[in-house]
């Protein structure tokens, strides 16, 4: 057996934020040095809420910035495959196969699919957008995944690959590894206007590409206590988004406290604060755009990355196809009828039996 294998990814809708680091990219980050590592770009994912031309156009741009964001926090090129979705086909006919082995009360149950469809405007749940945990157990399975480092959202859907791979595993025979769940330190990440969840079509999203200026800007405008209406009112710090923030990217723990201990005490403006989580947050992003601007200069770099891992991947992904079929008695079904067509055709053929037997 070869080294446990590590899939993560996202889909291409644009660039990765602070959201996206502390759910999922700084377990990549670590853990790929581990694992053989596989970075799926998802656009067939995409499509169960963004499919139009329009949406689609953005995949070839939107994958470079993504790869490029993925570079800049840290994955080495040398130790990741990364792969387009749709332009591995084979993850259809795996999805097809898969789709018998969950119910729809099951998937109706995952509370982020929910929560996708309202954000998109839609008013009914799409039958694509049902089945995405099932398309995700695809994903996982065909490259026979053992980790994958999830978030809050991505961990419900994870839990579905796992029923898939027991359930298959069950009926055909002991043939995917059941994969486990590398838990975020930080499962989600507040937005910057308080809203419970950092996310780009929300417009809350600090990007981990953002400009120092603009990584500011944004800071400034954060949501924080409403009740503080001037620096010497006492100040809540809980659920308080700039804290959070600073709970999580700034270093400086006595900093943190210390700013705390003052905006419980009405002794610090909010302004002060920010500034400090302006400071801290480009202190953190600060080698990442410096990756980012050595990556994005080295012409071809990462076109090439994504064209070599699709084609590596749809190799492993054919083997993986080639053995559920096996298991599921699908590949004996077909060799079966094509040996009676060609047995049929020779006896046909041979001018000795034509003629006999018949009725
Ligand atoms: N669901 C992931 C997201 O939130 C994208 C994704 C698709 C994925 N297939 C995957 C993540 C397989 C990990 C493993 O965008």
């Amino acid at each position: 057996m070869s080294a446990a294998r590590m899939l993560t990814g996202d889909r291409p809708t644009g660039r990765l934020h602070l959201g996206h680091y502390v759910g999922s990219i700084a377990n990549r980050v670590r853990l790929h040095q581990r694992y053989e590592s596989f970075f799926i770009i998802a656009d067939l994912h995409m499509l169960t809420t963004r499919n139009t031309r329009e949406d689609i156009s953005r995949v070839a741009g939107n994958a470079r910035e993504m790869v490029l964001d993925i570079l800049a926090a840290g994955v080495e090129p040398d130790r990741a495959t990364f792969y387009l979705q749709s332009a591995v086909p084979e993850v259809g006919d795996l999805n097809t196969l898969f789709q018998n082995l969950v119910t729809v009360p099951r998937l109706e149950r995952v509370p982020s699919l929910k929560e996708m469809a309202r954000d998109a405007g839609k008013e009914e749940m799409p039958y694509g957008l049902l089945g995405y945990p099932v398309l995700q157990a695809a994903d996982i399975l065909c490259v026979r995944a053992g980790v994958v480092p999830v978030g809050r959202d991505n961990a419900p859907h994870v839990e579905v690959t796992r029923e898939v791979a027991r359930r298959f595993n069950h009926l055909y025979g002991e043939v995917l590894p059941v994969p486990e769940m590398i838990h975020a330190e930080t499962p989600v990440l507040v937005g910057t206007d308080g809203r419970a969840k950092m996310s780009k079509s929300l417009g809350n999203a600090i990007a981990l590409s953002d400009e120092p200026a603009v990584v500011r800007r944004k800071v400034l405008g954060m949501y924080t206590d409403p009740k503080r209406v001037r620096a010497d009112v006492p100040g809540t710090v809980e659920g308080n988004p700039v804290f959070a923030y600073h709970d999580v990217f700034n270093p400086d723990r006595a900093e943190v406290d210390e700013l705390k201990e003052r905006y419980r005490a009405g002794r610090v403006g909010d302004v002060e604060v920010k500034e400090r989580l302006t400071v801290a947050l480009n202190r953190f992003l600060d080698p990442m755009r410096e990756r980012r601007a050595r990556f994005a200069a080295e012409r071809g770099l990462v076109d090439q990355l994504i064209a070599d891992g699709t084609e590596r991947t749809r190799q492993e992904v054919r083997q993986t196809l080639a053995e559920v079929r096996r298991a599921m008695g699908l590949t004996a079904a077909y060799q079966q009828i094509r040996r009676r067509a060609e047995r049929s055709r020779r006896k046909a053929d041979a001018p000795a039996t034509v003629g006999t037997g018949g009725a």
